[in-house]
């Protein structure tokens, strides 16, 4: 049988209207993505069997299983945050849910469970998520090169166990699922097999590393909910069997001016990685408080990439490293000239790497990575991957674009060379130790 075609956006905006109508558009947008939920949880056996047959009443109670598996879930059963306990759908309305679903796959290329396609999914069906919060799912290809940009030289300095890394504004997770797993099964370099880790403290250890927040309480608990599965699938049970002491650090709030999460304490984060929201507020008061809180960048009609740039900077540990990618409107318009001449000559800037001319599915604004460390600048140069012309077409894998991985390969190469001068420096240092301690 052919495989069905994947749906288009306007599918899942139809579904979510026609829900609307029944239900509200919160309701709908809970209900259409709980389809999903339930379908990816059951399949890969990540909660027990629940009685019934598929429809809105077992929908509820397999979200109540799972709530009930891990307290990191305790807010699938809260109507806040997931709309399908402010009111019921109806037969009709379920049916037109199983039909989209039967036509997507919801677990990841080789049946992985890390909920890429759960999280592409939410995006697709929230309107609201995307128009009010920017959400727009980092691609994985995106999120390994800036954490081979961050967290990378961090599990180099501070090693496995002791790492921590955060995404601020974290979406469904796409960032934090790419942490967790090159958290989980680093090797340190140059150690030998033997010292590998067991799966369980891999895991274990990941979720201790990886923390995230997000505005959208609903993409908070997803991502929590991935995280959650992944590690049950890799421990081979249900999420249940993760145990409950285990941290799952992912936190609702609003990262710019929250003062009471504890996950956002100031210098604590080896690495803060993120693809922060660059859209301009329009609500005018939060548009004052946030400009009254991050002066020292919000000027004229900023865009919400400044003071996240700071926010991350605060989040760093001293010397820790922030990257993220970023719209580039900032280089352009006049609302970044305070931030250019200002607040960059305070950081210890290390790569700006132009990323306008690569095809990233959803990102229709211009980008740029850039790459800092929370200290003073050390030296007098600056990394730059300077773009000189974009895609001749939209490519079919956007991870394989000719731009993309021309970019991907100057970084690399960057990177292993540096890797290379520190090797032989430290290597000159220990035979210069030898010499010395000889000599004496
Ligand atoms: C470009 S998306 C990031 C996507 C994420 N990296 C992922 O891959 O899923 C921007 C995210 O910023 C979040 N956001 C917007 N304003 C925020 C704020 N003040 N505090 C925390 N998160 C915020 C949005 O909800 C959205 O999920």
């Amino acid at each position: 049988m052919p495989a069905p075609s994947a749906p288009s956006p306007r599918a899942y905006e139809r579904l979510v209207d026609d829900l609307s109508s029944e239900v509200g558009v919160h309701a709908a947008v809970s209900w259409a993505h709980a389809g999903a939920v339930v379908r990816h949880a059951t399949e890969h056996r990540l909660v027990a069997p629940v009685a019934g047959t598929p429809g809105p009443d077992h929908t509820r109670r397999v979200l109540a299983a799972l709530a009930a598996a891990h307290p990191a879930l305790e807010s699938l059963e809260d109507p806040q945050v997931a709309g399908v306990w402010e009111d019921s759908i109806s037969p009709a309305g379920w049916e037109r849910i199983t039909q989209l679903w039967n036509q997507v796959p919801l677990s990841d290329e080789g049946h992985r469970v890390d909920g890429y396609r759960l999280g592409d999914a939410y995006q697709a069906l929230s309107a609201d998520a995307r128009k009010a919060r920017a959400l727009c799912q980092t691609p994985v290809w995106v999120a390994d090169l800036l954490l081979a940009l961050s967290v990378e030289p961090a599990l180099d300095a501070v090693g496995p166990d002791q790492i921590r890394m955060i995404d601020p504004s974290c979406g469904t997770g796409h960032i934090l699922l790419a942490a967790f797993h090159r958290i989980r099964a680093h090797r340190p370099r140059g150690r030998s097999p033997h010292r590998a880790v067991t799966r369980q403290r891999g895991v274990e250890r990941a979720l201790q590393a990886v923390h995230g927040v997000d505005l959208d309480v609903y993409a908070a608990a997803l991502a929590r909910y991935r995280l959650l599965a992944t590690s049950a699938d890799l421990l081979g049970g249900p999420i249940s069997a993760v145990p409950a002491a285990w941290p799952v650090q992912v936190a609702a709030a609003d990262a710019l001016l929250s003062t009471d999460e504890p996950l956002l304490r100031p210098g604590r984060y080896h690495a803060v990685v993120g693809n922060p929201p660059y859209i301009t507020v329009r609500d005018a008061q939060l548009r004052e408080q946030v400009r009254r809180s991050y002066p020292e960048v919000c000027s004229g009609k900023y865009s919400l990439a400044l003071p996240f740039t700071v926010l991350m900077t605060r989040l760093a540990a001293p010397a820790g490293t922030v990257a993220q990618l970023t719209a580039n409107s900032f280089m352009k318009r006049e609302f970044g000239r305070k931030f250019i001449e200002q607040y960059l000559p305070q950081v210890d800037l290390t790569w700006v790497i132009d990323t306008s001319g690569a095809y990233i599915p959803g990102h229709g604004t211009p980008t740029v990575i850039m790459v800092h460390r929370a200290q003073p600048p050390q030296g007098d140069s600056v990394i730059t991957v300077r773009g000189n012309r974009g895609e001749p077409r939209v490519p079919q894998d956007p991870a394989q674009g000719l731009v993309w991985r021309a970019i991907e390969e100057a970084v690399h190469e960057r990177l292993d060379l540096e890797r290379l001068r520190k090797g032989m420096e430290a290597h000159r240092r220990e035979q210069q130790f030898t010499t010395t301690t000889e000599v004496a």
